[in-house]
């Protein structure tokens, strides 16, 4: 197939390239480079330097594009509660421009990259797709605004489309010379910078907050390996059906507190990693956990690495050998 990838030069577009173009798929990478790194787009790959809101440019009727995975977006939960308007313009608005580019053209499916936070606080846990969505930070707002878009383009002009809820992803992808990670800067997500304080570039971690209603206080999580998500996407595109728009939650299905993350970054790095409980961080639901029982049986997705110690050792092996080797 030939793909248009917008975010390619992110942590997690970089990777589903990267596998997109060793299973034999043409791909174009669209990619402003506000929060990706050149670095990280694959040779083989065309790229187009722009804004998803200018899509229309390259998703041209002539181009003959298959598919679009859509992955460009601001991510930080935290920064989305204090600016809001830059995510509504960047992720939902972005996207809306995307989909009159994908329907002017005729692409016929699409893969998007929605996010756990569309759940806000669950009334049960593990969360299955059937949930009530009702997000807690303006970041899952915007997410979940694309996804009832896609629902409508599904119906109403027979998109195929899926929506990918991505839990916590961490990890990085190591296969011979390529290594794939994470470079977020500034870096918000509590293994990099845990990761940070190992390296001695932090003098310790901060949790946010230990009064929540969990085992120990401290927000739960789910973590997924990237490379996991990624290989999920590649089935994503094969199981679009035209006209439906189908959601598939991508978790590990175990929780873990962020005081347990911070053990088992102990317990992969011999560090002793000074942890101080700062006040919480303003829309961060308590406990997600995911139920990824659906993607299992409808898309036939298993997890290759579902501990956490194996994305805490891959995640420091990237940051050991990519991030502080070249620094
Ligand atoms: N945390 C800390 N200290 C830090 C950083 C994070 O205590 O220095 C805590 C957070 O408060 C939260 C947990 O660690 O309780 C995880 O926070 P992250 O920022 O690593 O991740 P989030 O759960 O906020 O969000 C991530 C992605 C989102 C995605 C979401 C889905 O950034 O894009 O997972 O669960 F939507």
């Amino acid at each position: 197939m030939k793909l248009l990838v917008t975010g390619g030069a992110g942590y997690i577009g970089s990777i589903v390239t990267r596998m997109l173009l060793d299973a034999g798929h043409r791909v174009v990478v669209l990619d402003d480079l506000r929060t990706g790194h050149s670095v990280a787009l694959a040779p083989e790959a065309e790229f187009v330097q722009g804004r998803v809101h200018d899509a229309a440019e390259v998703i041209t009727p002539e181009a003959g594009f298959d598919g679009v995975l859509h992955f460009a977006a601001l991510i930080q939960a935290g920064e989305s509660m204090i600016k809001p308007e830059l995510y509504w313009q960047n992720n939902t608005v972005g996207s809306l421009a995307l989909l009159d580019a994908v329907r002017a053209a005729k692409v016929p499916r699409l893969v998007f990259s929605s996010t756990a936070a569309v759940y806000g606080n669950p009334t049960e846990l593990p969360i299955r797709e059937t949930a009530v969505t009702a997000p807690t930070n303006t970041y899952g707002s915007t997410k979940l605004a694309v996804d009832l878009a896609l629902t409508s383009e599904a119906v109403a002009h027979g998109l195929a489309a899926v929506s990918l809820r991505y839990f916590n992803v961490a990890g990085a992808y190591l296969a011979g010379s390529v290594a794939l990670g994470e470079r977020h800067a500034p870096e918000t997500h509590l293994i990099p910078i845990a990761l940070d304080v190992v390296a001695g570039r932090r003098e310790k971690l901060q949790i946010f907050g230990d009064d929540y209603p969990t085992s120990d206080g401290t927000c739960v999580r789910d973590y997924i390996h990237v490379a996991d998500l990624a290989r999920a996407h590649l089935l994503a595109l094969t199981a679009a059906r035209p006209g439906e728009h189908r959601v598939f939650n991508l978790g590990s299905g175990s929780g873990f507190t962020n005081r347990q993350v911070a053990d088992v970054v102990r317990e992969v790095t011999g560090h002793p990693l000074p942890v101080e409980v700062a006040p919480r961080r303003e829309g961060d639901p308590a406990a997600l956990v995911a139920s990824a029982d659906l993607a299992r049986t409808e898309l036939g997705w298993t997890p290759e690495k579902p501990t956490l110690h194996d994305m805490v050792t891959d995640a420091w092996a990237f940051y050991r050998d990519q991030i502080l080797e070249r620094s």
